[in-house]
């Protein structure tokens, strides 16, 4: 597919997607929605692409949310197939990838910009970054996961008051909720990142994998997380990595994954 709302850039095992409509704020129309399935499908099924960042172009947004211009007039049923379609596409694909991946917050992250930040693994902000979901300011309710995720990282009571407030807050105060894990200075934010990336590149991405599986087992509520890790736990136990990765520890050596 040729981009026309992200470009792409790879280095070693890392991938890094920035999102590129800085006039509108990075605002996710369909095209961009689209698009960023295709980079993650396809950058998830790389063998090669150990982690993958995600990011905002310009100096002022990462995502500014849905674009409200596509979606202004819209009927119940278009409503509703918006959320399901990007839920699907985008946001639950993004959590269920196998491969790790980070948002660098590098700016306003808002409605539908928030929900894309917390549907990646982890999220580390620079510190002009604020963040929200407005939606209510729109009468209309986040609809691409947000009042499911945001209670789930913050807290219930937190989160519904930043839902029923529409209101922003900034990088610290996302820090001191859970809701960011580092706060760096902007020139620092993606170099932090590729660091942690780096970090997460040198152990095994099958086990990574299960580790993922599992983590969000324990957010579903038809399933039993503590039943799916062990379950994940023991399939490890068939793996290359895993026989590689126990024998490197008691050989006193570093582990040099197969990847299988
Ligand atoms: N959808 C569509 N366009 C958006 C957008 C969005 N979510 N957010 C920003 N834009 C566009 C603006 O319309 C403007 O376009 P224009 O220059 O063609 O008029 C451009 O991006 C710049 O935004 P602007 O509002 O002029 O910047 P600002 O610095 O004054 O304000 C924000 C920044 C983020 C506070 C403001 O843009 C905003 O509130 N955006 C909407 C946030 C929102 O409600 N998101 C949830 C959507 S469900």
């Amino acid at each position: 597919m040729d981009y026309e709302n992200i470009y792409i850039e790879e280095e070693n095992n890392l991938a890094i997607i920035t999102i590129n409509r800085p006039s509108k704020l990075n605002a996710l129309n369909q095209r961009t929605i689209t698009e960023l399935h295709v980079a993650f499908k396809e950058l998830g099924e790389d063998p090669e692409i150990k982690v993958i960042i995600i990011t905002g172009s310009g100096e002022k947004a990462f995502v500014a949310g849905a674009d409200i211009s596509e979606f202004a007039n819209f009927s119940v049923k278009e409503g509703r197939q918006l959320a399901a379609v990007g839920q699907e596409k985008l946001f639950d694909f993004i959590e269920n990838l196998t491969t790790p991946v980070i948002a660098a917050i590098n700016g306003f992250a808002l409605g539908g910009g928030l929900e894309l930040a917390m549907a990646c693994h982890f999220r580390i902000a620079n510190s002009n970054a604020r963040m929200g979901l407005p939606e209510v300011s729109l009468g209309v309710i986040p609809g691409y996961g947000g009042t499911q995720r945001l209670p789930q990282l913050i807290g219930k009571g937190r989160a519904m008051e930043m839902i029923m407030t529409a209101g922003m807050i900034d990088a610290d105060k996302a820090f001191a909720y859970g809701l960011v894990n580092h706060v760096v200075s902007p020139e620092e934010l993606l170099p932090v990142c590729a660091k942690i990336a780096s970090r997460i590149s040198n152990n095994s991405s099958v086990a990574i994998k299960y580790a993922i599986k599992a983590v969000n087992a324990g957010f579903r509520y038809d399933a039993d997380g503590f039943s799916a890790e062990i379950d994940a736990f023991g399939t490890c136990f068939g793996t290359d990595d895993f026989k590689e990765g126990t024998s490197a520890f008691l050989d006193k050596r570093k582990a040099d994954f197969p990847g299988s």
